[in-house]
């Protein structure tokens, strides 16, 4: 059986101070998330601290950034690279909603990310919203993640996020993550579906003691 694997998308929040809190909780419960072989956490910080995230990667917690450059290294201002942030995680995040729509992330650009991601041996999670998306080749994980349910406490049905990962795996051999306001209360109504791989957490895992629970509810 394949792990579940559960995503912490921190998005744009915490500074210094708050991201060590985080990692100091976090920590606390290390060796207990070690011991459940069964799953895969996956946190994606904001650039600056993925550094000092490293310190929780252990064989089943592991780092994912939220974002990667379109260009592959050069004269490109403000940008972090996949050559940069293969130094510092695994995963990247690619086609987050919010990234599409407040940044105009074209599917020409999110082909670029996932091909230089994968050209530097990162492994790309693409994030879809509709079951129509396409989804670049060489993806092995995506997420389904219906805009309504971003944030907004109303998650989508288990029964609905089950069938479009059934739709997307018709198109291609993919692990299949469903996110939008997954919380402890309702983290294994999903991860108890047939064809979802595991979750992608974002408000439910800015507090370290919810994100726990996810995991141990998961
Ligand atoms: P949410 O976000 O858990 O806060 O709904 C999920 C995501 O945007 O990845």
């Amino acid at each position: 059986m394949s792990k579940v694997l559960i995503v912490a998308n921190l998005k744009s929040y915490k500074n210094l101070d708050e991201a060590k809190a985080w990692l100091e909780e976090f920590s606390k419960y290390k060796d207990e998330i070690q011991s459940l072989q069964n799953k895969e956490i996956i946190i994606c910080p904001s650039f600056p601290y993925l550094f000092s995230f490293s310190s929780v990667i252990s064989e089943n917690i592991k780092i994912g950034a939220q974002d990667i450059s379109p260009f592959d290294e050069g004269a490109y201002t403000g940008e972090v690279n996949a050559k940069q942030i293969k130094d510092f995680a695994q995963f990247v995040l690619v086609g987050h909603s919010e990234r599409r729509t407040n940044f105009g992330e074209t599917e020409d650009m999110l082909l670029k990310k996932v091909e230089l991601s994968l050209k530097y041996g990162l492994e790309p999670i693409f994030l879809f919203q509709n079951k129509e998306d396409t989804i670049p080749n060489g993806v092995k994980i995506v997420g389904y993640e219906p805009v309504f349910a971003i944030g907004s406490g109303n998650p989508d049905t288990p029964h609905n996020a089950d069938n479009i990962a059934n739709l997307a795996k018709a198109k291609g051999d993919y692990q299949v993550l469903y996110g939008g306001s997954v919380k402890s209360e309702n983290v294994k109504s999903f991860t108890s579906k047939d064809n979802l791989s595991g979750v992608i957490v974002g408000g439910g895992s800015l507090d370290p003691e919810e994100f726990i629970k996810i995991i141990q509810n998961a």
